[in-house]
């Protein structure tokens, strides 16, 4: 991470999924991963990650209204999503939209098929997170450069 920048990874997770893909990207950016409710002031942080499920093809509401309720000026945000049918392209334009309309930058998201009671069990696979790697690896060169 460049000095004096700081980034900070918040996701909503029930089952896992989502949390296992923000602890990827975490690692990545070596940056804190909290639960979104858990989330402190943001105001520190130039780059925020945040992730959520496709709830009946809508990001979470947990996550929709801790959006609305802060303010990015001046920052970027990264977008991820995971879900198991449709509804992501929908749900990351959902959360991009309250995002921009909150002053902040989207620079980049990241959708991952994940399971869901016993459809899709092994999903995440092995190729999904390497996607999520190469992802995040990305995330953190644009991050580097700016
Ligand atoms: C109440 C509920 C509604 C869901 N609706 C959708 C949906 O509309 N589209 C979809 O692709 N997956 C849907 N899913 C599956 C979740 O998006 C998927 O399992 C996700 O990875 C769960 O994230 P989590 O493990 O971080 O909680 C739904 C899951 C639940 C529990």
């Amino acid at each position: 991470m460049p000095k004096s920048k700081k980034a900070i990874v918040v996701y909503f997770s029930r089952d896992g999924n989502t949390r296992k893909v923000a602890k990827i990207i975490a690692e990545y950016l070596k940056c804190k991963c909290v639960f979104i409710l858990e989330a402190e002031n943001i105001s520190i942080y130039d780059l925020i990650v945040i992730g959520s499920p496709v709830y009946t093809l809508e990001p979470v509401s947990t996550v929709t209204e801790w959006i609305k309720s802060h303010d990015f000026t001046n920052k970027k945000v990264v977008l991820l999503c995971t879900y198991t049918w449709f509804g992501e392209q929908r749900s990351i334009k959902i959360m991009k939209k309250l995002v921009q309309r909150q002053n902040g930058n989207v620079i980049g998201f990241h959708v991952t098929v994940a399971k869901h009671k016993f459809f899709k069990p092994d999903r995440p696979n092995s190729e999904d997170l390497n996607k999520v790697k190469d992802f995040a690896k990305n995330v953190l060169k644009m991050w580097k450069k700016s």
